[in-house]
């Protein structure tokens, strides 16, 4: 069966009908620029024309980069801040005319990776890190997620981690692959101290590059890049919109 899935991100909102048994698109993604300012209307118009476009009449999946309580975003990090208190879910339904599920996008993430791909049949405490603009997070725990972690937000070296630590980070302060590589290692040593996991599985569109950082990680846990890279989200979320059937 097909669940549309779509992914907001800080550049570009994409979406791909998803068969949801499989966890593989069914034809390609389609993708259009986030438009700026990104206000919840802006969006929701951008939500709206993906939906059409695809024309699969039903619920559908949607992430955001926000902590998500009931639909409704409750932090705007990375993103317009009038997002903050907005009804995602009601917004985007009112707009398409089908019920959809909104959801954290590392969450998203975190939930095609568990079903489909590097977290597949892992019980113990699993823990998906995305690294991009910001770091997004999800814990799993014998499979279940506890949504909405924001482990991206925790205070490291006396700044919010993701300040240090991002992808984003490693462009906009030019540092090599071995610098950058070390901040990841001391977060998630870091992180491994707090939550003990067994397995780190590391996304975001840097994780098509592990080879370059994966050398200088030396956490106890194990430690494997994400399968599905920027696909997640859309797979995740498609998933997460199964629940609506
Ligand atoms: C946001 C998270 C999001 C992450 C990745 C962070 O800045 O607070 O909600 O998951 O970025 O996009």
């Amino acid at each position: 069966m097909d669940i549309l899935g779509i992914d907001i991100g800080g550049s570009g909102v994409k979406g791909a009908p998803v068969n949801v048994e499989i966890g593989e698109f069914n034809t390609d993604r389609h993708r259009i620029e986030t438009p700026q300012p990104a206000t919840p209307a802006a969006v929701a118009g951008v939500v709206k024309e993906i939906v059409n476009y695809f024309d699969l009449k039903g619920p559908f999946g949607c992430t955001f980069p926000a902590v998500i309580l009931h639909g409704v975003a409750m932090s705007a990090a990375n993103v317009d801040k009038s997002w903050i208190g907005t009804d995602a879910e009601t917004l985007f339904r009112e707009a398409t005319g089908f019920p959809v599920c909104v959801l954290n996008d590392a969450d998203a993430a975190g939930i095609a990776e568990m079903r489909y791909g590097a977290g597949r049949d892992h019980k113990g405490v699993v823990i998906m890190l995305t690294f991009g603009t910001g770091i997004g997070s999800a814990i799993f725990v014998d499979g279940r997620l506890v949504p909405n972690t924001e482990f991206g937000h925790v205070e490291f070296k006396g700044m919010d981690a993701e300040h240090r630590a991002s992808a984003q980070v490693r462009k906009d302060e030019d540092l090599s692959w071995k610098k950058w590589g070390k901040r990841v290692n001391e977060y998630l040593n870091y992180m491994e101290m707090l939550f003990s996991p067994d397995l780190f599985i590391i996304g975001g569109g840097v994780s098509k590059r592990h080879e370059k950082f994966f050398p200088y990680l030396t956490t106890r846990a194990e430690i494997v890049p994400a399968q599905m890279f920027n696909d997640a989200g859309i797979i995740g979320a498609a998933l997460a919109a199964q629940e609506l059937l």
